[in-house]
């Protein structure tokens, strides 16, 4: 018989959150908002903010060896770990060098990938063509993220919207049919205004805080994410009804479900975090992915639909079988 050619398949995924778990009425303390405006517009219920010795690499590493233990892997196994975040560490060393020492798996390749809230599905699709290439066999794909530390606490507009967390998962060389089928990857630079860091090392010299036009945002996300679920689905040769669960950037519930709609595609095949865990940017995809995993709803063999859109912008679809 024979074999299926070289794809990258998810063989494990873990997860980690920072100890600190925030109620929207706990914000409502500090912060000139209220549960009601933030559930109702957002769909947002909780977030976890990074504490002291939390960081990005931290909880990228306590996600990553979660993820090697599922997939009954150690980390002398992987030989390329790519960590998507905007908020490192430092600004060098890339953070993928530091999860690779702390867990270590050093030897291997390791660098970062910055596509903001995108930034796994981009990780993920450089990881993926590395392993078709034959140039890796097990890769760490982590989205991690400590936005609470470039977030304007004055600014309510997003200070309630995001929040802190990691996911990982093991992507390796498989030729049983399982793996990615299909991903696409798109920028239009044009629109860096809407969403961006005011700071940087090459121009203040500072971090910066987060700015965001939100209204302009999500008129172009549910734009921008139709439009690349339907182009990476065709690519497939996938079709909407064969889609077992759509696994998307938790960043606003009501995103979300215009999506789906347009897609005309059942909520109840949607996995939704966004109410536990708020925006987390690059991690928000894999996270959703390991509860999903972890509560049992996404098995073997189902055809998974990853999705995500962000600052650049930047914005991109990738089909799985699981
Ligand atoms: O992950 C990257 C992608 N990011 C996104 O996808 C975010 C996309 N955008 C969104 O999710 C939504 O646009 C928001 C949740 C950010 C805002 O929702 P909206 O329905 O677009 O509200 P809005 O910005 O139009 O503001 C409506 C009102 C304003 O008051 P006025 O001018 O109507 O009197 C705001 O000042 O809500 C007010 N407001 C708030 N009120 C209470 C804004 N933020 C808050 C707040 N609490 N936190």
């Amino acid at each position: 018989m024979r074999d299926s050619p070289i794809r990258a398949a998810i063989k494990g995924t873990g997860s980690a959150l920072p100890k600190n778990r925030i109620s929207n009425a706990q914000l409502a303390e500090q912060v000139d908002t209220t549960d009601e405006w933030i559930v109702e517009r957002t769909g947002i219920k909780f977030r976890h903010i990074a504490g002291d010795g939390e960081t990005t690499a931290s909880l990228a590493a306590q996600a990553s060896l979660e993820a090697l233990k599922s997939a009954n892997m150690t980390a002398g196994d992987i030989d390329l770990i790519i960590v998507a975040t905007a908020t490192p560490d430092q600004t060098f060393p890339a953070t993928a060098t530091i999860v690779q020492n702390i867990i270590g798996a050093n030897g291997g390749a390791a660098f970062d990938v910055a596509a903001v809230c995108s930034g796994f599905l981009y990780a993920f699709s450089v990881a993926e063509s590395m392993i078709r290439a034959g140039s890796a066999t097990n890769a760490l794909v982590i989205g991690s993220e400590t936005f609470s530390r470039i977030l304007d606490w004055e600014d309510r507009t997003t200070c309630v919207l995001f929040g802190d967390g990691a996911g990982a998962i093991v992507l390796s060389a498989d030729s049983s049919g399982k793996g990615a089928l299909a991903t696409k990857l798109h920028a239009d630079g044009a629109h860096n205004q809407l969403l961006y860091v005011d700071g940087g090392p090459s121009t203040t010299g500072t971090v910066g805080k987060l700015r965001m036009k939100g209204r302009e945002v999500f008129r172009h996300a549910v734009v921008n994410l139709t439009n690349v679920l339907n182009e990476t689905l065709e690519s497939a040769n996938v079709s909407p009804q064969d889609i077992d669960w759509v696994v998307p950037h938790q960043a606003n519930s009501r995103i979300i479900d215009a999506t789906v709609k347009k897609l005309k595609l059942s909520r109840d095949k949607v996995i939704k975090t966004v109410d536990q865990h708020a925006n987390t940017s690059a991690a928000s995809v894999p996270l959703a992915l390991d509860v999903a995993v972890r509560d049992g709803r996404i098995k073997e063999g189902d055809i998974i639909i990853l999705e995500a859109m962000g600052g650049g912008f930047t914005w991109g679809a990738s089909v799985i079988q699981y």
